[in-house]
């Protein structure tokens, strides 16, 4: 499997591509690799962006820059990049990013396309298989957005995260039926007269299990034990 991420700021996943799970999921065989639009570009000193037709506030990423960044990392046509994996641009206006998402995206290639600025020329439509939101919010570029995808979906991938309870019973997951995980606890038992609710030190297994499923999809503080 080989994940590609496009960017204007490559240095901005190096801690990311650190992160035990990531490098789990690299001496796996998956690439991580990581492109800089400027190094693809087919205009003179490193532009990759220009003035929004129409005007407007801002720049956008031109869609040469774009195809020549594919075209220079995939060779062939930058429209046939996407035949042969899935192609994601970043973006604000995309579909909302969940656990499905994650999880189909875990299956196969995966290509990233940071957008920045403005965000980039609307025909890279010609060039991807989906357009993914984190959220309904706007973020200064793509980088922090590819990096929650990217994270959700290597915690997918067979063998990367070291405990593969902990990904099965992962929030939203199909193992918990969609719903928010339970909440957890640890030492001390008690501290500034906040105590850890009595039936998750009772040693009683079944209360527990029923504990922590009534508690499911709550993401809500629990009510304070007796
Ligand atoms: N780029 C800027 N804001 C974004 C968002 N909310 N999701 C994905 N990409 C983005």
């Amino acid at each position: 499997m080989r994940l590609d991420v496009f960017t204007l700021f490559p240095d901005a996943f190096t801690w990311f591509s650190q992160q035990p799970h990531v490098a789990r999921a690299r001496e796996l065989g998956v690439a991580l690799n990581l492109w800089d639009y400027r190094v693809h570009t087919p205009l003179r000193h490193g532009q990759v962006d220009d003035a929004p037709y129409g005007g407007g506030a801002g720049m956008v990423l031109r869609i040469d820059v774009i195809c020549a960044a594919l075209e220079g990392v995939f060779g062939g046509d930058a429209v046939d990049v996407r035949l042969a994996r899935r192609v994601v641009e970043l973006t604000p206006r995309g579909r909302q990013l969940d656990d499905a998402l994650a999880t189909e995206l875990a299956t196969g290639d995966l290509c990233v396309l940071c957008g920045r600025y403005e965000g980039i020329d609307e025909r890279v439509a010609q060039l991807v298989t989906d357009r993914v939101s984190i959220g309904p919010y706007v973020l200064s570029g793509g980088e922090i957005a590819a990096q929650a995808l990217l994270d959700a979906v290597v915690r997918k991938i067979d063998g990367a995260v070291s405990n593969p309870e902990s990904v099965a019973a992962d929030s939203f997951s199909p193992g918990l039926g969609g719903a928010c995980e339970y909440p957890h606890y640890t030492r001390p038992a008690e501290f500034r007269g906040w105590p850890v609710p009595a039936v998750l030190l009772s040693g009683d297994h079944a209360a527990v299990e029923r504990w922590r499923r009534e508690r499911l999809g709550s993401g809500e503080p629990p009510p304070h034990q007796d």
